[in-house]
C-alpha cells in the first residue's frame, strides 16, 4: 500500500490512479489521519498531495507532524513538499502570483528519483507559495528558473519533495519519478492486479458477512452488476438480488438482465414488475422533476416491499465507487451516499452496507467485472438514466409513447452498434417530443410524431459535445425510423453540446 493524504489537490485522484497503474495498490485518504492510524495501515510509502491553501492561511490542512517519524518514507508533492520543508525547518514563500504550465527544470547530481533521465525536463507547475530555504540537511535535487528549489530530498530519511506535479501527464518524467519512488524508495513489490483485488475481496467479504445474508439491488448497470457477481462469487446463495422493471426501461432489458445473471450465473434474484405501479403513479404527470420524484420515491417503496418480506438479511450490497466518495470530499462522502441510497429503507431495518467497489475506478470496475465474466454488452452499457424512458418521452408519459422511444431506440443501437461506434460514442438514444407534424406516405398525408436522435461524446457526462454520426449511418437510421416504427414521419437530429443543453431533453 502507498497511501497518499488528500490535502485538496485537484489532481489527487490522479496520484493513486497512476501508482496503481504501476502494479502497487494506492488509497487516497483524509489528512486527518493520525500516525497512529496509519501505523496500523503500514503503508510501504505515504504521498502528502498538492492542495489550494498556502501553509500560512489560519485554516490550511496540516497532517500529524508524528508521520515524519514513523520511519516510512514520504513523498511532499507541492503543498506537500511545503509541509515537509516548513517541518523540517525550512523557509516557504508566501505567493504574490501564481506560477500555472509548463516550466523547464535543470537536475543537480544524479537524485535517486531522476535515475536515468535527462538533465533537462519539461515538468506541470500549479503553485502559489514555494519553498525558498530548503530545511537543513535537505539536497537540492532539481532547479527551474523561477523555483530555485524545484525538487528537494533526504535520502537517508527517505524524504523527498517536488515543487511541480509529477502525477500530470504534461510532467514528461512524472511517471518515472513516481515509479522511483514505489519502486527504488518504498520497495514495493509490484504485483498488485484486479485478479488478486477479487482474491482479497472475496475474502473479505466472506469473513465480513460470516453465514448472514445480503441484499442487492441489482439494475443491470455497470456497478451493481459487478457488485453482485463478486458477492455472488464469495457466498453464492447467500445472496439476494432485487431487480425492479419499472416498465421504462430499453427493449429487452429486463431479460437481458435476468438471462445473464439468473440463467447464466445462477443466482437468487427476485424480478418485480412493477409496470403498472409506476406508470399509474405517472399519469398525466408533464413535469420532468415531478416524473424523476414520482419514480424515485416509487422505487424505493417497491424495494421496500419486497425487502420486508425477506427474512434475516443483515447486509445491504452498494455499487458505490470510488470516485464517489473522493469526489464529495474523502470526510463526509461516505455518509452522504449510504443515507442518498438507502434513505427509503424501513427504520426498523438494520442493515450493515456492504460496498466493496468503493476502492475502485470506473475503469478497474469494468476490468473486474470482465474478470468475473459478465458480458462486453453489460460491462461496457452505456449511462442510462435512473428515471429511464420517462424522460425521454417529454410531457405525461404514456404505454403508446413509451412504446415509441423504445422501439426506436433499439433500432438506433443496432445501427450504432452495426457501424461499430458503440464505444466512440458516450450516450445515444432517442427521444420523442411532443410534437406531431404533417408528412406524406405512399400517397397519403401523415399527422405524426418527430422522433429526436441524440448521441453525445463526453468524458463524465459532465460537459459533452453532439457527436459527428457519419451521414450515411444516420441515413439508414433515419429511413429504418420512419418505416420499422408506427407514429413516426420525422426524425431530426440534435446538434446542441452541453452546455447550453443537456444530454437528456427533460
Ligand atoms: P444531463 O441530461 O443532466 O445528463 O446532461 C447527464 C448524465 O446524467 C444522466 N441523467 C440521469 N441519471 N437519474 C440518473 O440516474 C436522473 O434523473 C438523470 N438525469 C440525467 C444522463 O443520462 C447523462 O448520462
Amino acid at each position: 500500500l502507498v497511501l497518499v493524504l488528500d490535502f485538496g489537490s485537484q489532481y489527487n485522484q490522479l496520484i493513486t490512479r497512476r501508482i496503481r497503474e504501476l502494479g502497487v495498490y494506492s488509497e487516497l485518504h483524509s489528512h486527518k489521519l493520525t500516525a497512529e492510524d496509519i501505523k496500523r495501515m503500514n503503508p510501504k510509502g505515504i504521498i502528502l498531495s498538492g492542495g489550494p491553501h498556502s501553509v500560512y492561511d489560519e485554516n490550511s490542512f496540516r497532517c500529524d507532524p508524528e508521520i515524519f517519524d514513523l520511519g516510512i518514507p514520504v513523498l511532499g508533492i507541492c503543498y506537500g513538499m511545503q509541509l515537509m520543508s516548513l517541518h523540517y525547518g525550512g523557509k516557504v514563500e508566501k505567493a504574490k502570483n501564481r506560477e500555472y504550465g509548463k516550466a523547464l527544470i535543470d537536475l543537480n547530481e544524479d537524485p535517486i528519483l531522476y535515475k536515468g533521465t535527462p538533465k533537462q525536463q519539461t515538468v506541470w507547475m500549479s503553485h502559489g507559495d514555494k519553498v525558498i530555504q530548503e530545511p537543513a540537511n535537505f539536497q537540492i535535487d532539481a532547479t527551474s528558473q523561477s523555483t530555485p528549489i524545484a525538487a528537494i530530498s533526504l535520502p537517508e530519511k527517505g524524504l523527498y519533495g517536488v515543487q511541480y506535479h509529477p502525477e500530470v501527464r504534461h510532467s514528461e518524467y512524472g511517471n518515472h519519478l513516481l515509479k522511483q519512488f514505489v519502486f527504488d524508495v518504498c520497495q514495493c513489490a509490484g504485483d498488485w492486479t484486479i485478479e488478486n483485488f477479487i482474491d482479497m475481496e472475496v475474502e473479505k467479504i466472506q469473513q465480513k458477512v460470516g453465514d448472514r445474508n445480503v441484499l442487492c439491488a441489482l439494475s443491470g448497470g455497470v456497478d451493481s452488476s459487478v457488485v453482485a457477481a463478486l458477492i455472488h462469487k464469495a457466498i453464492g446463495d447467500q445472496l439476494t438480488c432485487i431487480f425492479v422493471d419499472h416498465g421504462l426501461l430499453r427493449k429487452n432489458e429486463a431479460d437481458d438482465v435476468m438471462k445473464v445473471f439468473a440463467d447464466d450465473f445462477h443466482m437468487n434474484i427476485i424480478k418485480v414488475d412493477a409496470k403498472d405501479r409506476f406508470l399509474s403513479k405517472l399519469e398525466g404527470v408533464d413535469d420532468p422533476e415531478q416524473k424523476r420524484k414520482i419514480i424515485g420515491n416509487e422505487f424505493i417503496y417497491v424495494f421496500d416491499d419486497e425487502a420486508a418480506k425477506l427474512k434475516d438479511i443483515d447486509f445491504l450490497a452498494q455499487g458505490t465507487l470510488y470516485t464517489d466518495i473522493i469526489e464529495s470530499g474523502t470526510e463526509t462522502a461516505q455518509t452522504i451516499k449510504s443515507h442518498h441510497n438507502v434513505g427509503g429503507l424501513p427504520e426498523d431495518m438494520q442493515f450493515q452496507l456492504i460496498e466493496p467497489l468503493n476502492t475502485l475506478f470506473k475503469d478497474e470496475v469494468r476490468e473486474l467485472g470482465s474478470q468475473l465474466g459478465i458480458p462486453d454488452h453489460i460491462i461496457w452499457r452505456q449511462p442510462f438514466p435512473g428515471p429511464g424512458l420517462a424522460i425521454r418521452v417529454l410531457g405525461a408519459v404514456t404505454e403508446e409513447k413509451l412504446e415509441i422511444v423504445r422501439e426506436s431506440d433499439a433500432i438506433l443501437r443496432e445501427e450504432i452498434a452495426k457501424a461499430g461506434l458503440e464505444r466512440d460514442i458516450w450516450q445515444y438514444f432517442t427521444v420523442l417530443p411532443n410534437i406531431k407534424s404533417v408528412g406524406v406516405m405512399g400517397d397519403a398525408r401523415t399527422y405524426d410524431y418527430t422522433i429526436g436522435i441524440r448521441a453525445v461524446t463526453s468524458i463524465d457526462g459532465m460537459t459533452s459535445d453532439w457527436a459527428r454520426i457519419p451521414w450515411d449511418v444516420l441515413e439508414r437510421v433515419s429511413t429504418r425510423l420512419v418505416n420499422d416504427v408506427q407514429h413516426i414521419n420525422r426524425v431530426v437530429y440534435d446538434i446542441t453540446s452541453k452546455p447550453p443543453a443537456t444530454i437528456e431533453w427533460e
